[in-house]
């Protein structure tokens, strides 16, 4: 049987073929046979299906074929589709009835089998971990909510204008700057698009930048990349509370696509939802004084963070909160809370202090519920330009490369506020993974820059 004879289909698409005879081409994910009968699992990136091989429904000489086939080996398997209730798969209910295979190649002994593998092998062999379920599954939850924010911020009147990734100076801090060459003159990598947004704003309202920026950072953890993606949407004529209603919309939105279209990838992940099926506006909203009381008060009693060994750390006001703080706080709380009002000395220097207390500024942050830390960071902006001077004075940055950045406020200034959510930490706490390193394709942490 000529496998171009019949329709070549995606794994997916199979309920739309059954009774049909089809043609699939994939990857050999697992084999399991007794005597006459083969079970192969195939995978074909849009899903996993079994193909069911029974010695004279397929010539002897493929029935060989079929038994010397190794894990991964590509291939191409044409049958008739049946409907079956309990096969095995992804999204499963149909398997195929194999008539005839065609082997495009035996793969070499595959290094990953679905024994355990310690994450610093996995993580060299990143290119071939890829083909696995459970990465499989967080990588197409990943692209949902990249559809998610995009559709999201469409539709709500958003223009995406990109930001560049080259830039002259320091956003977020110097500490965690790479430097580049540009031409003889020094440079660094993106922290974020925002001072540019804020300009963007002034020509279109409503803006987005969604890229790649990048961290030096020096620690370690669950929660840092060294090349991360972060959507920033910036808003004229926004104020802090205005933000907040926007960033509730926004992530209750993803959260609720992801549960509506992730069902199958979120089973691999065998992900526990009853915490996503509460996220709906309004979050929660706490005063930094407030979330500082909340945790000394814990620190005081003796109260254990969840999922730590030690007890809450006590915080002096005007200190930021560390992981152990963060997930705390969210803990005491059944939906991401908003946690406003930090010190000002703890935030860039681009945030607008409050008009009668200016030692905490008109920031929020957005912390996600079971440990997941801070999703979001935002503000509303500097309006004044006196005041900006200042403010970048106080950080011993440059004005120079700044003024561009001043003139903003000295033409036709107004309140703006923006806000940055990380892609990764989105996706972590979405599907329920330890760490951001399984969120993104190829991450680059702190001790990871190959593959
Ligand atoms: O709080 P951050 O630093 O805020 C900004 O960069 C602002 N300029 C955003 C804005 O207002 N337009 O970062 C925003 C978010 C964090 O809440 C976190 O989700 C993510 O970016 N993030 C990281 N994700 C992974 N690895 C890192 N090293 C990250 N640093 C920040
Ligand atoms: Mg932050």
């Amino acid at each position: 049987m000529n496998p171009v004879q019949h329709p070549v289909v995606r794994i997916q698409q199979l309920g739309d073929y059954v009774d049909q005879t089809v043609t699939l081409r994939g990857w050999l994910y697992h084999k399991t046979g007794k005597g006459k009968l083969n079970f192969l699992q195939i995978r074909d990136g849009s899903g996993i299906c079994q193909a069911v091989v029974l010695r004279g429904n397929v010539s002897d000489e493929t029935f060989e074929q079929v038994k010397a086939l190794t894990q991964e080996s590509s291939l191409a398997v044409t049958g008739v589709v049946k409907a079956e209730s309990r096969a095995p798969g992804v999204p499963g209910g149909f398997e195929l009835d194999v008539r005839a295979v065609t082997v495009y190649q035996i793969a070499d002994p595959y290094p990953i089998t679905p024994k355990e593998h310690g994450v610093e092998f996995l993580m060299q062999n990143r290119h071939l971990w890829l083909r696995s379920s459970r990465q499989w599954a967080a990588l197409r939850v990943r692209a949902v909510i990249v559809r998610a924010i995009r559709d999201w911020l469409d539709s709500h009147g958003f223009l995406n204008v990109d930001t560049p990734i080259l830039t002259p100076a320091a956003a977020e801090g110097t500490t965690t700057l790479f430097s580049i060459d540009y031409h003889g003159e020094p440079a660094y990598l993106a922290q974020t698009g925002q001072l540019y947004n804020e300009a963007n704003i002034f020509a279109f309202g409503k803006v987005y930048c969604f890229g790649p920026t990048f961290r030096a950072e020096k620690s370690k953890t669950r929660r840092h990349l060294q090349e991360f993606w972060m959507v920033e949407p910036e808003i004229a004529f926004c104020d802090l509370e205005g933000l907040m209603e926007i960033e509730e919309q926004f992530v209750s939105y993803i959260v609720q696509r992801c549960l509506a279209d992730c069902g199958p990838e979120l089973a691999i992940l065998e992900r526990d939802t009853t915490h996503l099926q509460r996220v709906s506006p309004p979050f929660p909203r706490i005063h930094y004084d407030e979330a500082v009381a909340m945790i000394n008060r814990a620190a005081a009693a003796g109260e254990l963070v969840p999922g730590y060994p030690d007890p809450v750390p006590a915080i002096e006001w005007g200190d930021d909160f560390g992981s152990p703080h963060e997930t705390y706080l969210a803990a005491q709380f059944d939906k991401p809370v908003f946690v406003h009002h930090y010190p000002t000395q703890v935030k860039a220097f681009y945030m607008e202090p409050e008009a009668d207390r200016p030692e905490v500024c008109r920031s929020v942050d957005l912390l996600a519920p079971e440990g997941y830390g801070e999703i979001i960071g935002g503000s509303e902006r500097m309006s004044d330009p006196e005041k900006l001077i200042a403010a970048i004075a106080r950080h011993q940055l440059p004005q120079s490369v700044y003024e561009w950045y001043i003139d903003l406020r000295r033409y036709g200034s107004v309140v703006h506020s923006g806000f940055g959510l990380g892609v990764e930490r989105t996706v972590a706490w979405i599907c329920g993974l330890d760490h951001v390193r399984e969120t993104i394709a190829f991450p680059r942490t702190l001790t990871n820059l190959r593959p």
